[in-house]
This record gives structure tokens, sequence and C-alpha cells, in this order.
């Protein structure tokens, strides 16, 4: 049932405000982050020395996002591994690393075989998983499941958000178990959090707006995404996104990077989408997406909240997005980015929910 839409993917991202609400509720008591009903010691999370992420694709990029929450909120080092390297770059990993393992289906071999090296090498470990019951997550000491539901289109949307949900949750029970932050910066951290499902319905709500930018990106034959830090997490995902469902090249790069590497394929015929959430990063990425705008480039900015830019005509496209934290900016530019790689796959006339050789599951290695 797809729910009257055309396709699955558009019904899963419709979805999300609610399936969020479903991860994150329950697992909140007295305003607090709570995961005594999966049972992780706080112990686990006070002792750990560093905190390694593994996983594929989409649940990759979730784990880079959780990486940029906890070294910056809790001060953790944390690396992100693609679980197909993990095992041949002999990973240094022991009993004061924490794994952290993410799939939505539960299934992807590469994950499931790098989660179990981990454990033989003593390291605690946490999944997080949609699907109950599923390989990695009884491969793995602990669990907590993203209420998302079935997600049928291959390319992941709602099991992407519900994957940082969790994540957003257990950097905050990271902070009270190595008691780091005060009960204010807690109550605020928690409410912006609880608000994340009526930002991004305010973000659906524009739909025909993000059909309008996703029609400027139809003929091209390259698209850049550019931002940093957080933005740069979230653009790879973007990226992947189109490149997945409507087969255009993409690129999500780093916007001070460009300089230094492929600054020279944007041309006058390369849409750019720039995103800026950021406030201690602005000046630096606005003044990279005028590097890429003397180059002709075609900019689609999205921005937070409503600060007057300089000269408003030289860009192609402005969205405007609701204003979070700069922390939970990630949610809502995620259905941005969603619905322009949805729109631009269906107005090609393509098939949206099973893209050509991509598997929703993969267990091969
Ligand atoms: C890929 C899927 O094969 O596996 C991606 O096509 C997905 O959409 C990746 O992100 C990882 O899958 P999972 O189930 O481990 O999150």
């Amino acid at each position: 049932d797809k729910g009257g839409y055309p396709f699955y993917m558009e019904k899963e991202i419709m979805e999300q405000p609610r399936v969020i609400g479903e991860t994150v509720k329950p697992r909140i008591k007295d305003g607090k982050p709570d995961f005594t009903a999966e049972g992780i010691p706080d112990e686990m999370l006070a002792s750990c020395r560093r905190i390694c992420v593994i996983a594929c694709g989409t649940a990759m990029h979730a784990g880079l996002v959780g990486k940029s929450l906890i070294q910056s909120l809790i001060g953790i080092h944390v690396d992100v591994v693609m679980a197909s390297e993990f095992m041949y770059n002999d990973p240094i990993v022991d009993k004061t690393t924490l794994v952290i393992a993410i799939s939505q289906s539960g299934e992807t071999i590469d994950t499931l075989e790098a989660l179990k090296f981990a454990r033989k090498c003593g390291s605690p470990s946490i999944s997080i998983v949609n699907v109950k019951g599923a390989s990695i997550a009884r491969a793995s000491e602990y669990v907590i499941y993203t209420n998302a539901g079935p997600e049928i289109a291959v390319a992941s949307t709602k099991a992407y958000t519900t994957q940082l949900a969790v994540l957003y949750l257990l950097t905050a029970r990271m902070a009270i178990a190595r008691k780091l932050w005060s009960d204010e910066q807690m109550k605020e951290y928690m409410e912006e959090l609880q608000r994340v499902p009526a930002v991004m319905e305010e973000v659906l709500k524009s739909k025909e707006e993000i059909h309008h930018i996703a029609d400027t990106m139809l003929n091209a034959r390259d698209v850049f995404m550019i931002g940093r830090g957080l933005d740069y997490s979230i653009l790879l995902e973007g990226s992947l996104k189109l490149k997945e469902i409507s087969y255009i090249h993409s690129e999500a790069y780093a916007s001070g990077e460009l300089k230094h590497g492929t600054i020279a394929l944007i041309t006058e015929e390369t849409p750019v989408i720039a995103v800026v959430t950021q406030d201690k990063l602005k000046s630096k990425e606005l003044s990279n997406i005028k590097e890429v705008q003397s180059r002709g480039a075609r900019v689609i900015l999205l921005i937070k909240g409503q600060e007057e830019l300089e000269q408003e005509k030289i860009w192609s496209r402005i969205f405007r997005l609701p204003v979070m934290k700069d922390e939970f900016m990630v949610m809502p530019v995620s259905i941005v980015l969603q619905l322009i790689a949805y729109y631009v796959s269906l107005d090609k006339g393509l098939d949206v929910d099973k893209p050509r050789n991509l598997a929703k599951v993969v267990t091969v290695e």
C-alpha cells in the first residue's frame, strides 16, 4: 500500500515526522533519554575511550552525523568505517572501543562480519537496526531499534532519519553517563529533539517549492553539493540519494576542499546545491560559494532562517530552512534533499522505488 502516493519513497518521506516521534518518545523518561528497556548500562557509555561506527551506504552517512555530534558534544574520538573496508585495514579495536553497527535491514553481510570481528577483539557493541530480530541485532551485545516501520523503497529515507534520531538520544545518554551537561543544556537539547517532527512537517508543506528546485536539475549531467562540517555530512547522503535514483552524477564536496581539487569541473552547466546551516561556519561557506559563482555556476542555496543575503538576484534558487539549533539542522535539510532526489527521478519517468542494479539488502561481501 503506497498510501495514495505514486511510489513508496514518497510515502516513506511523508511518514518521517511520525516515525521519528515513535522512535524518540518511548525513550524519554522525565525529559531525559532512557535506554533501560534496551538494557544499555551507563557504565559502558562512560568507560569507552573511543567509538567506532561500522556501516554501509546510507547507514554509514548516519554514522558521520553521529561522529560530529559525539565529538563536539561529548568529546570522545569517533571513527566511522565503511564496513566493507573494516577488516582489511588492520583495525585497532579492543575492549576500550565501543562499536556501533548501524543497519536498516540488519542483514548486510559486510556490517555483520565487521561487527563479529570487533566482538572477537573484545569490543563492547551496540547495534542500531530497523528490522526486529535481524542478524546484526542478534550479533551485537545491545540493540536499539529504529521504529521506522518497513522501508520498501530501495533508497533509504525514514530509516536514515530514525537512525539519526537514535544517535541524538545516544549522545544525550552519554552526556548523562559521563556527567557532562548542565540540567539546562539537557533540557534544551531534549526539547529541540522533540521539536524535530513538527519542523519536518513544516518542510514537507513546502513540497511544491522543492519540486520547482528539482526541476532546474532535470537536464544536468553533473551536480555538485557543497557545505562544511555537518552540512557536508548531510550532503554526502543527499548526493548519494540523487545518484541512486536519478542516475545524475553528483559529488558532495567539502566547500573548503573544492579549491584544492575539482573546482575546474564546475561550469555554467553545473547546478550546485549549497547548504549553509552552521553559524560558526557561515561566513566561510558563503565565501566558498562566491568562488563557484564566479565560475558561472547556478547555485541553489539552502540556508537557515531569514537572514538577508547580498545580491539576492545571483542565486538560482533560495530555500529558507526552518530554524533549529545548529546540531539539529540536518533533520530539515535531509527532507529537502530527499525530495529533490525524488522529484528528479519522478519527473525523469524512472522507477523511483527500484533503481537499476541496486538491492535493498546485500548479503554478499
Ligand atoms: C545498500 C542499499 O546495498 O546497503 C543501501 O542499497 C543501504 O540503500 C546499504 O544504505 C546498507 O544497508 P543496511 O540495511 O545495512 O542499512
